[in-house]
């Protein structure tokens, strides 16, 4: 299973300041990630205690790769960044914005050195490259 985390406000893509996040909603974007990879879960939840949660069930739950935008937790939770950092699984963090052009608080990831891979700034298709870095990931590991 390859598991789609999404964080706080992300539920709200499609109407959510389509400027800066574009216009797809978070199952248009999970729908990226299933075209090109197998046996998705997506969970999106506004709770950083529940994204916890559903990261340590994963530990167990034969989760194989992990894609995670964590939306504003990026910047300053070390929950996260734990619960992340305890899967042994490759790890892809995505965001839709160029978060390093943008107000400066969104320019430091607490998230990104638990992960193998960041994407950031590639809009929609950010989806389509981490799911393809998922996979190499996977075929690396064999
Ligand atoms: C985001 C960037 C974060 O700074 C922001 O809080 C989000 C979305 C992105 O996908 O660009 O909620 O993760």
């Amino acid at each position: 299973m390859i598991l789609v985390l999404h964080g706080p406000n992300l539920s709200q893509l499609g109407s959510r300041d389509p400027a800066v996040y574009g216009a797809a909603t978070v199952d248009e974007l999970v729908d990226r990630v299933r075209a090109l990879l197998p046996g998705v879960d997506a969970f999106t939840d506004e709770s950083e205690a529940r994204l916890v949660a559903r990261l340590h069930a994963a530990r167990s739950d034969g989760t194989r790769a992990v894609i995670a935008n964590p939306g504003a937790l990026t910047h300053y939770s070390y929950a996260l960044r734990d619960a992340l950092e305890l899967l042994a699984v490759p790890k892809v963090e995505v965001h839709l914005s160029q978060t390093h052009a943008r107000e400066s608080f969104r320019r430091h990831s607490v998230v990104s050195p638990v992960v193998d891979v960041t994407i950031t700034g590639a809009g929609a298709m950010g989806y389509e490259l981490a799911a393809r870095a998922a996979a190499e990931l996977l075929r690396a590991r064999g």
